[in-house]
């Protein structure tokens, strides 16, 4: 829609989308931007250090540019902090590339490597082994007897479980992924000093390592099926390899714990809502949706456009870059009705936004899907009571950000 539409579009000075403080506070962030979305849904942002950048802040037009993959690509920077490294006088260039920051025929290459491996029909294999790391997750609430951190204590471990499953490694190696995940988190910051530049090597061996055992004794298991693939009849590589595993490790870990620790957080906000839950455990898959739209555990990816655009009246040129804020579009009062409510019986949660669209749709969103709908089919029938007994802290990070520190009370059955 819109090419050429006069649609008023305004422009801020007020960083809340490219710095990371304001992202510890959704609450105060959502207000904020609710009202600069009413007022326009692209909006330039000023003084960040990157020239000509916008905020797309509504649904429709996050759609129109992911749907646009060649005319907004993700090559020239990714995301903010990204764009800001491209853009310094010392910029090296990128040691690698990895899914999210590849375009066109490369990008088509390595996504087709693991594609067929994340749909519903192969997901669906996976459905006891998630079940039982769900059920481990609740044991672990048990095991804190009525109160913990849910954040640190359930929802951090449970999804980094699930992608160790995948990969087919040793739950002993638990606390070295965390650390190498987190680590390589803080080595995507333009300020990473030489620790993380460090936890990327040891990462880079780890997973080399795994490549090597699985090109010697392949089994069924994803890091099999990485380490030994090939694109257009060639080997992928090494560092096409590690590309792929450190995708996965990464995106697929903190995002879906946003989630999980999230949805507590929505439900303990919402007491109606947990209700309804527990009178019908059906609504549970539903509101999943609900949970990720509410959430949005990826605060934006960002675009640049390669041909002058006019998106919703904003005049983009080329070059300008275009940052898609998720967690806005997904409360757009244009798209969703009454979008500021959380209803875990919205008919319209399913047109959430939270997991992209386009060729770089989320490749993990079914996996996701199925691992909050578990947890919380196993939770919500044993869970008599729970209450927040201190405030929820919010990570502070402009890329994925959900609670941090969760302090909870409870009662299982
Ligand atoms: C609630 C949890 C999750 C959310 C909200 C989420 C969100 C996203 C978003 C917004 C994108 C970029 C989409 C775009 O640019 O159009 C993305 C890409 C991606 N996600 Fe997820 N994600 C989640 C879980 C996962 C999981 C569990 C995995 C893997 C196990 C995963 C793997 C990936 C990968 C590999 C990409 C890059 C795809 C590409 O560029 O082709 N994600 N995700």
């Amino acid at each position: 829609m819109t090419k050429g539409a006069h649609v008023p579009h305004s422009r801020t000075d007020t960083d809340i989308f490219t710095a990371s403080a304001g992202y510890a506070d959704p609450k105060r962030w959502h207000e904020e931007v609710t009202s600069l979305r009413q007022e326009a849904p692209v909006v330039e942002i000023t003084g960040t250090g990157i020239d000509r950048l916008w905020a797309v802040l509504r649904a429709e037009e996050l759609l129109e540019v992911e749907r646009q993959s060649e005319l907004f690509i993700s090559g020239e920077g990714c995301n903010t902090a990204q764009a800001l490294a491209m853009s310094s006088p010392g910029y090296a260039g990128a040691p690698m590339k990895t899914l999210v920051e590849m375009d066109g025929a490369e990008h088509q290459g390595h996504r087709l490597v693991v594609n067929k491996w994340f749909l519903p029909g192969s997901i669906r294999r996976l459905d006891d082994a998630i079940t039982a790391r769900a059920q481990e997750a609740i044991s672990i609430m048990e095991s804190h007897g009525g109160e913990c951190d849910f954040a640190q204590d359930v929802a951090l471990h449970y999804p980094l479980k699930v992608i160790m499953t995948l990969f087919g490694v040793p739950d002993e190696d638990v606390g070295l992924m965390l650390g190498l995940t987190q680590a390589l988190m803080e080595a995507q910051e333009p300020e990473a000093g030489p620790q993380a530049q460090a936890a990327m090597l040891e990462f880079f061996t780890y997973f080399n390592d795994l490549a090597a055992q699985r090109r010697a004794k392949p089994t069924d298991d994803l890091a099999s099926l990485i380490a030994n693939a090939e694109i257009d009849g060639e080997p992928v590589g090494d560092l096409g390899v590690f590309g792929l595993y450190l995708v996965v490790a990464t995106a697929g870990h903190d995002t879906t714990s946003g989630a999980v620790a999230g949805g507590l957080e929505a439900l303990i906000d919402h007491p109606d809502e947990l209700d309804k839950l527990r009178a019908d455990p059906g609504l549970i898959e539903g509101a999943t949706e609900e949970i990720i739209r509410w959430v949005s555990p990826v605060k934006h990816f960002m675009r640049t456009a390669t041909a002058d655009y006019t998106l919703a009246g904003a005049e983009v040129s080329a070059g300008d870059r275009l940052l898609l804020s998720y967690p806005s579009a997904n409360r757009d009062e244009t798209y969703f009705e009454d979008p500021l409510r959380f209803d875990v019986t919205r008919a319209d949660a399913d047109r959430q936004v939270a997991f992209g669209f386009g060729r770089h749709f989320c490749l993990g969103a079914h996996l996701a899907r199925m691992e909050v709908t578990r947890f919380y089919e196993l939770l919500v029938p044993r869970l008599a009571h729970v209450e927040a007994t201190g405030p929820c802290v919010h990570l502070a990070s402009p890329m994925v950000s959900g609670p941090a520190h969760q302090p909870i009370r409870y009662t299982l059955t």
